[in-house]
């Protein structure tokens, strides 16, 4: 940055800080694209597996291409017995997002190519990244249950072997696909708080694994991640549909937030939430309890009415709302919403260190150093007169 240009906006919000060429979001259209292909069409046509080679490798894969990818990813699945050893040392009450963000180092000291800092053994690493981290999660759930983590399953897909490491039971394959588009849908999404930590820690050369650390902890906040989890206790708050409108309506008065309402970038409905609030409603058919569905999209109404009156103007649902009732309805407990999550960006995540590292979008690497005015304490230009400790009044 030039000295002396006034840039300063706090937030970031609006401020272009790199090219990317992994994903772009239209907030006005509301239009989400992977390296050049909409969210929807993925969604629909796509398997999780897919999308993931197509945010490392910048196309979709040949059938050869996705068979390597997929035979790749399973044979990946295995955690080294440390890591496991790790997180039996944790307590039971530890939050699973903290796990998983100190796990991921630990993971990474077991990686032979740690410090390889070649494109090729980075994409590697980000392949045993996806592969791995899924398993660290569902194993966590097992420990802290006092059970036995479950061995992944060689023949189920990603997003199978997920739900069955979970619950040590084969998932239907309805769900498992429902899970599936999820994982999909929550894939990637440009430089949103989580991608930018992870690109800002890889701007410094730091490994793979520092950067996804980071990442993840970045991720775990209820304004970015957390929000699926904190959308689901509300939804257990409120407890019936005929006391939504009530509380929607005090909420918002008391200047409180309804959590998976809003976006910092779509200014009309995200494309996920479009997604996700029918797999809502597919699943709610299919359990046939309707509640769930049925009080998010109580809120959802109940929100955009409160919200017009308040504010005068709109609000829209954002890809954390519907999640909540789904991953509810697929019997995952609630503080793994926000690790199902990390399961799924993992890929977006990798792509885009990988990006930051080889420069891949722009002329070449870039250490990120923004810069802050200085509003403190100022004793003139030669600083204050340091008081040694016993000359100091009280
Ligand atoms: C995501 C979020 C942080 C974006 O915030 P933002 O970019 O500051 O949003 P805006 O600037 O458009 O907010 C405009 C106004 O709407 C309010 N607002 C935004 N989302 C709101 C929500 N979910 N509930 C109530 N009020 C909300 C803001 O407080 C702000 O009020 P103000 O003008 O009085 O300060 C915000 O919408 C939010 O906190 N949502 C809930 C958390 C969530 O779901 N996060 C996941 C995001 S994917």
């Amino acid at each position: 940055m030039e000295e002396g240009l006034d840039v300063k906006n706090i937030g970031l919000r609006g401020v272009k800080v790199a090219d990317t060429r992994i994903s772009d979001v239209d907030g006005e259209k509301g239009i989400l694209i992977y390296r050049g292909f909409n969210i929807v069409d993925l969604a629909q046509s796509s398997t999780f597996e897919e999308v993931s080679f197509l945010l490392l490798n910048d196309h979709l894969p040949t059938q050869e291409e996705l068979k390597k990818f997929q035979s790749e990813l399973a044979s990946e699945r295995k955690i080294p017995p440390a890591v496991l050893e790790y997180m039996k040392m944790l307590p039971k009450s530890a939050n699973p997002m903290d796990v998983l963000q100190s796990a991921v180092p630990v993971l990474g000291s077991y990686d032979i190519q740690l410090r390889e800092e070649t494109k090729e053994a980075n994409l590697k690493k980000a392949l045993r990244l996806i592969a791995k981290l899924p398993n660290m999660v569902a194993a966590w759930n097992r420990i802290r249950n006092g059970k036995e983590p479950v061995l992944p399953h060689p023949e189920l897909s990603h997003a199978g072997n997920f739900l069955h490491m979970l619950s040590g039971f084969l998932p239907d394959p309805n769900t498992a696909r429902d899970f599936d588009i999820c994982l999909i849908l929550h894939a990637e999404h440009s430089f949103n708080a989580s991608t930018f930590a992870g690109r800002e820690v890889a701007s410094t050369h730091a490994h793979l694994y520092a950067a996804i650390a980071a990442a993840i902890g970045a991720l775990s906040g209820e304004l970015h991640g957390g929000a699926n989890s904190e959308v689901m206790r509300m939804l257990l708050e409120i407890g019936e549909v005929s006391r939504v409108t009530s509380w929607v309506s005090e909420r918002l008065q008391k200047g409180g937030k309804v959590m998976g309402m809003g976006h910092a970038v779509y200014h009309t409905e995200d494309p996920r939430a479009t997604i996700l609030r029918k797999i809502c409603e597919k699943l709610a058919e299919r359990t046939g309890d309707q509640k769930w569905y049925e009080m998010t999209k109580a809120i959802e109404v109940a929100t955009k009415e409160e919200f017009r009156k308040i504010k005068g103007k709109e609000i829209y649902a954002n890809v954390d709302f519907y999640s909540a009732s789904v991953y509810h309805m697929m019997k995952i407990p609630i503080d793994l919403f926000t690790p199902v999550f990390a399961i799924s960006r993992i890929s977006g995540w990798a792509a885009h260190v990988i990006e930051e590292k080889f420069a891949e979008a722009q002329p070449k690497p870039e250490l990120y150093r923004p810069d802050a005015d200085y509003v403190g304490t100022y004793c003139g230009p030669e600083a204050c007169e340091y008081i040694p400790m016993g000359k100091r009044s009280s």
